[in-house]
């Protein structure tokens, strides 16, 4: 698909202007502690590049899913707080989304001081792209700029519909990810290798579908391969397997059966937790009673030596086994480790697997982290995604 170019922030004068500045800074958490701050630390430098423009900066961002209420545990102050510790500048926090009371607080702000909205998603018309509200968010401002790669997927008030009615453009995180992923899907340094991992194949089957025919290899690991080996014909046993996308896995095997590299053998266990009996097996061959929770190490090698020697690009998704207990670790470490070494262009996504990489230290050495969950997917099954087409040039 021909992309058309996207407006960027280069192409707004922003000088002394007041700029809604479209943020994603939904990062997960534990209770009040923010677990992984990489979509903040992501767009700082937008916020900086908007500020040295001369311009003055409404953030808006959702967090959760409120659904059009005020949760008050889901407001943005904690974010605000993080953004200010990580940029050194003051957030302040407006006392709510838009309407008068908002209004009056950006009114009385010194000039040049950050301000980040309520969590837009506490307004009912954000979800529901209604007009009026999104006419609310654009009285605020006399520019929007997009920086929510993550939530570009939405066709919400604060990701598409504001777009209508202000100057808009893309900031450098949303222009960094399109320019990446575009290059997977429409120009990549051959050979393409795709690395495909997850529990679930119905949520990453769009996007095996549209890399396929682009790919040399895919390397399938996760849960979601056992689907494949079973609409195969082999022996699973007890592993986890979608019945309902057996038919669609048939498919998929049919149409690139000679790109698409399943597990060889497999790290199976008497059952789902980290103190199970483990045995190494045949990746066709699982006992009935044993399910796979990692990829074997032959597979971890011949994964590795694929992502190392041969990729030109490497387009990574999911993790290949159950990362978050130790001992079914091996093989997204392995093939992270041989990714980070690769001279390949490497490009991942999803937030479980960004998380594995942080905490393996290897961040710094792919090339595209990105910021990413179902928008990242939604890209590169080669949909248009809203929050994008709106910010291109017709
Ligand atoms: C995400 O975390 O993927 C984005 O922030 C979008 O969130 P949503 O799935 O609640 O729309």
């Amino acid at each position: 698909m021909a992309r058309r170019r996207l407006r960027t922030i280069r192409d707004l004068d922003l000088f002394e202007k007041r700029v809604l500045l479209r943020v994603d800074f939904n990062v997960p958490f534990d209770g009040d502690r923010i677990l992984d701050d990489a979509r903040i630390r992501a767009a700082v430098p937008t916020v900086r590049a908007v500020l040295n423009l001369g311009a003055e900066i409404r953030l808006v961002t959702h967090r959760g899913r409120p659904g059009g209420k005020v949760v008050p545990e889901l407001s943005v102050a904690p974010l605000a707080a993080r953004l200010e510790e990580i940029i050194g500048i003051h957030v302040q926090v407006a006392p709510g989304v838009a309407g008068p009371p908002v209004e009056l607080f950006l009114a009385e702000l010194a000039p040049g001081e950050l301000v980040m909205l309520e969590n837009v998603r506490f307004e009912p018309g954000e979800e529901a792209n209604d007009p009026g509200f999104c006419r609310l968010l654009a009285g605020l401002a006399d520019a929007y700029v997009n920086d929510a790669f993550g939530a570009a997927h939405r066709a919400h008030a604060s990701t598409e519909g504001v777009a209508h009615l202000l100057p808009s453009a893309a900031g450098l995180l949303m222009e960094k990810e399109v320019t990446v992923l575009s290059q997977v899907l429409d120009n990549p340094r051959e050979p393409l290798v795709a690395i495909v991992g997850g529990a679930k194949i119905s949520t990453k089957i769009g996007v095996m579908e549209n890399l396929l025919p682009r790919v040399s290899a895919m390397l399938v690991g996760g849960a979601m391969a056992c689907t494949l080996l079973k609409a195969d014909g082999a022996a699973v046993g007890d592993s986890k397997v979608e019945e309902d996308q057996l038919d669609t896995a048939r498919r998929l095997l049919d149409a690139g059966r000679e790109k698409l590299a399943l597990p060889v053998d497999a790290v199976v266990a008497d059952a789902f937790r980290a103190d199970a009996n483990i045995q190494v097996v045949d990746a066709r061959r699982i006992p009935a009673g044993w399910m796979m929770l990692d990829i074997g190490p032959e597979t971890q090698k011949g994964f590795a030596m694929i992502a190392e020697k041969e990729a030109g690009t490497i387009v990574w998704n999911g993790p290949l086994g159950v990362y978050e207990m130790e001992p079914f670790r091996g093989g997204t470490e392995t093939v992270a480790r041989a990714v980070a070494k690769s001279p390949a262009i490497s490009i991942v996504g999803g937030g479980d697997l960004a998380a594995a990489l942080a905490q393996l230290g290897l961040e710094d050495s792919i090339t595209h982290v990105s910021t990413g969950g179902g928008a990242t997917l939604e890209f590169l099954e080669g949909k248009d995604l809203p929050g994008i087409r709106v910010l291109e040039e017709d």
